[in-house]
């Protein structure tokens, strides 16, 4: 049977994950709102629909883990303390600065989710290590759409 260490190492991890997927989504919602330039159009669509993704998973991470009898964030103050993704709010950033930012915050959060993923597999959450490869695919997938603009 996986112990209380185990249980309380993903929990942590989990809010972890939460906390980067909300100050990575207002950092897209920033750039989706600032961007500026001859890519302006794509850009701005581009930023939104990856908002969307990011904040569609939120509400999924933290009922991982409150399903595992952890508590969860509770505020933008409990968010800014937990995030490793890094605010910008600089007035004026260039477009590509822009999806060069975004592309290296999502290759990082490939990263956090593995520790998830590792987390979940000593805590025998299943349902989480399952999640964890979506989660993996979806950043993959917002950085290749990044990377392929720098290209
Ligand atoms: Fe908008």
């Amino acid at each position: 049977m996986p112990g209380d260490n185990a249980n309380k190492a993903l929990i942590d991890s989990l809010n972890g994950l939460l906390a980067d997927y909300f100050a990575l989504y207002i950092k897209t919602k920033n750039y989706h709102w600032h961007v500026a330039g001859p890519q302006f159009r794509d850009l701005h669509l581009l930023f939104d629909e990856q908002a969307t993704e990011l904040f569609a998973l939120t509400d999924i991470v933290a009922e991982r883990v409150r399903k595992n009898g952890g508590a969860t964030l509770t505020s933008i103050g409990a968010i800014g303390a937990k995030a490793s993704v890094k605010d910008d709010d600089r007035a004026k950033v260039d477009a590509m600065d822009m999806v060069k930012a975004l592309r290296d915050d999502n290759a990082a959060l490939v990263e956090t989710i593995r520790k998830v993923k590792a987390a979940a597999t000593e805590a025998g959450d299943n349902a989480t290590e399952g999640a964890a490869d979506d989660w993996t695919d979806q950043a993959q997938q917002r950085v290749w759409f990044l990377s392929q603009i720098l290209a």
